[in-house]
């Protein structure tokens, strides 16, 4: 492919850091997000290495109001056109919805809907000018079903999927909109989240390397959504066949202790 820039929110740790590895592996030079630098610096460092592409690191709060705004402005002052965006970071609650604070609540869906959608909106028009580009939006198998416990989580990443999944019919042909829907990965988002898998749910988890492989893969592929793992495209699938009721109690059972 020709070399083109990546931006990859969420950066850090976890997903965001193998997403930037692929793409580092594909030749893309990166622009990383979140708001730790040290983690981007590190990786930065061994992706210019390892690939010798430029890597520019951003620490930006994407919570924040007019995160789009000063991400673009960051770019055009160094006259970066990002055209692959990696829509990837978000974090989660875990237990009672009553017990959570409203502001950590309003912080989490500003992250996981509204910016992603400012974010999205912002580059998707620079990518029509350019005429072309990519846009990976990260869901969760989660959105394929209510979660209580993790309820305001789960129906964030259900407008992720609907998000992604319409855009991706809208944009084309200029521009093509994935959206990746990983199962549990270990990563940094259960400490976040506070929540603790079931053992029955281990046998489900993958790498977050293999997920963002094969969800780079997809995007290329120019897939409209993709759940990644075996186990993950059953339950997936597997939601048509229940009520919306019975799949609220089923996700009861598995986050409650
Ligand atoms: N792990 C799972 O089981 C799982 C399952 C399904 C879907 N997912 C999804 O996968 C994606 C990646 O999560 P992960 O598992 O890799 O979790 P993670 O290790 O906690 O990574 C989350 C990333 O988002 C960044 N981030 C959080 N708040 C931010 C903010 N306000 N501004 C900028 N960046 C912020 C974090 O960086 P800083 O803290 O440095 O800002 C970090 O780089 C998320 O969309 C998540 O919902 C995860």
């Amino acid at each position: 492919m020709a070399k083109e820039w990546a931006q990859v929110t969420g950066a850090s740790s976890g997903l965001g850091s193998e997403f930037a590895r692929v793409l580092a592996a594909k030749k893309c030079d990166l622009v990383l997000v979140a708001r730790r630098v040290k983690p981007m610096e590190r990786l930065a460092a061994e992706l210019r290495e390892r690939a010798q592409i430029e890597v520019v690191v951003l620490p930006l709060d994407i919570s924040t109001s007019n995160a789009a705004a000063t991400l673009e402005h960051e770019l055009d002052s160094r006259g970066i056109l990002p055209t692959i965006l990696v829509n990837n970071a978000a974090f989660g609650f875990s237990g009672e919805f009553l017990g959570q604070e409203a502001a950590s609540l309003e912080e989490m869906l500003r992250l996981d809907i509204l910016n992603l959608v400012s974010l999205t909106h912002t580059f998707a028009r620079k990518m029509a000018t350019a005429g072309h580009g990519h846009i990976l939006l990260v869901a969760s198998l989660a959105a394929y079903q209510p979660v209580p416990l993790m309820a305001a989580y789960a129906a964030a990443k259900s407008f992720v999927l609907s998000f992604g999944e319409a855009l991706h019919v809208e944009l084309a042909p200029k521009i093509n909109v994935t959206v990746v829907s990983p199962g549990l990965m270990e990563t940094e988002f259960f400490g976040v989240a506070n929540y603790k898998p079931k053992e029955s749910l281990k046998a489900s988890m993958l790498p977050a390397s293999v997920v963002a492989a094969r969800g780079v893969k997809a995007m290329f592929a120019r897939k409209p959504s993709i759940v990644i793992g075996k186990i993950n495209n059953v339950s997936a699938f597997s939601t048509r066949f229940f009520s919306r009721h019975m799949l609220a109690l089923l996700g009861h059972r598995m986050t409650k202790d």
